[in-house]
């Protein structure tokens, strides 16, 4: 496996590639759910090519981005046991010099949930993944559907921008209670940790709502929100029941539909979704 540094670097080995690059971006610290990623990706491109970068963009002011969890190290270990074939490891100076001003700005769908309570965030994520794209041209990118906002905006920016690159989305990675693995579960204390599991209760209790023939959405994120309530440790950020494609709220559950939420166990805000099909 090789450790890249710089973009010129990563042009040139990228040139002498022969072949399906599969393209794996992430902020590093790996858990299952990132190693879930290359899995996919080492069985379906002739390529593989991680990148571990954590993106001062998508961060707002008072966000993690410091105190964001590093081990360099160790993922480079895990990576090399995936048999990932480069690591791009940029700098912040590498990716962002000095004058750098242009940005990707995806509309809409980035206005709602994530978008609300994170103002600035998915622009950042699509101006890294644009410019990671760019870099390493890739056939194939793999995201988690735990990020299922992120999901369908890169599908947008790619759409759009013609960028000719085919987006693959691997399921969600969760501890045996059902807790969506994310890197800032290392935030939890062990008693944060035992209440996080209310966000996969409260969305298998949407699925179950939707499965006995519920179709009135209110009634489902009012359920919810109630069963999240009953959490001493959880606070609500928000609870979505939202058509599955453009992510707008609904009122009859009609059409593909996916039940979302954002919820602070303490001081750390996690994230996790289910569809309700
Ligand atoms: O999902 C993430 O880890 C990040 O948002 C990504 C896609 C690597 C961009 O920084």
């Amino acid at each position: 496996m090789q450790v890249v540094r710089t973009i010129a670097e990563m042009r040139t080995l990228r040139q002498q590639l022969d072949g399906a690059i599969g393209f794996v971006p992430t902020m590093g610290y790996l858990h299952r759910g990132h190693l879930a990623l290359v899995e996919r990706a080492r069985s379906e491109d002739q390529f593989v090519i991680v990148s571990i970068y954590v993106n001062p963009l998508q961060f707002a002011a008072g966000e993690d981005l410091t105190a964001y969890p590093r081990d360099p190290n160790r993922d480079r270990e895990l990576l090399r046991q995936e048999n990932a074939d480069i690591v791009f490891i940029p700098s912040d100076s590498e990716m962002y010099p000095t004058g750098f001003s242009t940005w990707v700005d995806v509309e809409h769908i980035t206005e709602r949930l994530e978008g609300a309570s994170r103002p600035g965030h998915f622009r950042g994520v699509a101006t890294v993944v644009a410019k990671l794209f760019n870099i390493v041209r890739p056939c194939r990118a793999y995201f988690g559907q735990k990020d299922a906002q992120q999901v369908l905006i890169i599908k947008r920016m790619v759409a759009d921008l013609n960028m000719g690159i085919e987006i693959a989305v691997v399921p969600t990675v969760r501890e045996s209670d059902g807790l969506a693995l994310s890197s800032r579960n290392l935030y939890l204390s062990p008693e944060e940790r035992r209440a996080a599991a209310v966000l996969f209760r409260a969305l298998t209790l949407a699925r179950e709502l939707r499965a006995d023939g519920k179709r009135d959405a209110d009634t489902i994120r009012n359920q919810m929100k109630a069963l999240i309530d009953k959490e001493p440790l959880a606070r609500v950020d928000y609870v979505s029941v939202a058509d599955a494609r453009t992510l707008d709220e609904l009122r009859t559950i009609d059409r593909t539909t996916l039940a979302s939420l954002a919820v602070w166990i303490g001081k750390t805000r996690l994230i996790d979704n289910m569809s309700l099909e």
